[in-house]
């Protein structure tokens, strides 16, 4: 049986009920982060705090996070996942339950706070070796895709049009220039050189990018944080997603299109590699 946090309270998932008047339900009206855990250990667990803090100040929800990571260890814990080599901890903040109205409830209410814990599936050696292949669609998200916010409509609908299309993942496209993926996000390798999309209101600050542009520093691997626009996207010799869960997963084909040779690249090979020398290395011993 799995159990989730609400509210204080660590309660089997068929028991944690949220009000009807929960503006998450009514508006979208929060934020969430997604930490990944390996081997039981939060993984940059200070970046997720300070992403989800920024997001929390820039909506107006007054929470403090930092309790959050004592109930994130307590989920593993209890679901049985701190040994499980991939596991993430979902949580979510919203504005609380009030009668509905647009502004803010006045005074504020109590925010409600969810999470639960889970593992998740690293593809086989061979799956990953395979690639996936993706489709470009219009960036229909507002213009502040840097808030973590749960209202998500814009990525489902881009996730659904990849499955609908027979395709791996959906790479959001705005004024022609490519930007990330609908959960992802997005690296392209232009002759040993890495680029991906510079931070800004138009991306998740993702923090699996950030850890592998560390990675390829160390690599020796160049990076551009620069614009990526599609035509230039379509040329890439490799081009691959990056997140929380997705770790680092290879894109052979993009709206039809051979990536490179359609095959998987040395550069996303090197960083999955030293990604998975990092990640692996927090499992406990034994
Ligand atoms: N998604 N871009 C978008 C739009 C995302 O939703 C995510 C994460 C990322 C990658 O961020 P990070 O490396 O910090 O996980 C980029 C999470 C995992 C989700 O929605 O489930």
């Amino acid at each position: 049986m799995s159990f989730v946090y609400l509210n204080g309270d660590f309660l089997p998932v068929g028991e944690a009920q949220v009000s009807v008047n929960d503006r998450g339900f009514l508006f979208g009206d929060g934020v969430y982060e997604v930490t990944p855990a390996y081997g039981g250990r939060l993984f940059r667990w200070e970046q997720h705090l300070a992403r989800l803090t920024a997001g929390l100040a820039a909506i107006g929800i007054d929470f403090d996070a930092t309790v959050l990571k004592r109930v994130k260890e307590k989920l593993l814990a209890r679901n049985g996942l701190d040994g499980a080599s991939g596991a993430y901890v979902y949580v979510q903040v919203t504005r609380g339950a009030a009668p509905r109205t647009h502004w803010f409830p006045d005074p504020p209410v109590a925010p409600t706070v969810y999470a639960f814990a889970n593992r998740f599936a690293r593809p086989s050696m061979e799956e990953w070796a395979r690639g996936i292949s993706a489709v470009t669609v219009p960036d229909q998200r507002w213009a502040r895709a840097d808030i973590k916010a749960i209202a998500l409509l814009a990525n489902v609908l881009a996730a659904q049009t990849a499955v609908g299309a027979g395709a791996g993942n959906a790479v959001f496209v705005r004024d022609g220039i490519a930007l990330e993926g609908s959960h992802n996000n997005l690296f392209a390798v232009f002759g040993g050189v890495l680029a991906t999309a510079p931070k800004s209101n138009y991306i998740l600050h993702g923090i699996t990018r950030d850890f592998l542009i560390e990675l390829a520093a160390g690599l020796d691997i160049p990076v551009e944080e620069r614009a990526i626009p599609l035509p230039e996207l379509y040329r890439a010799d490799e081009v691959f997603f990056s997140g929380t869960t997705t770790e680092v997963r290879p894109v052979v084909e993009i709206d039809g299109r051979k990536v490179g040779d359609g095959v998987v690249g040395p550069v996303a090979r090197r960083l999955y590699e030293g990604f998975l020398g990092v990640v692996e290395g927090e499992r406990p011993a034994g």
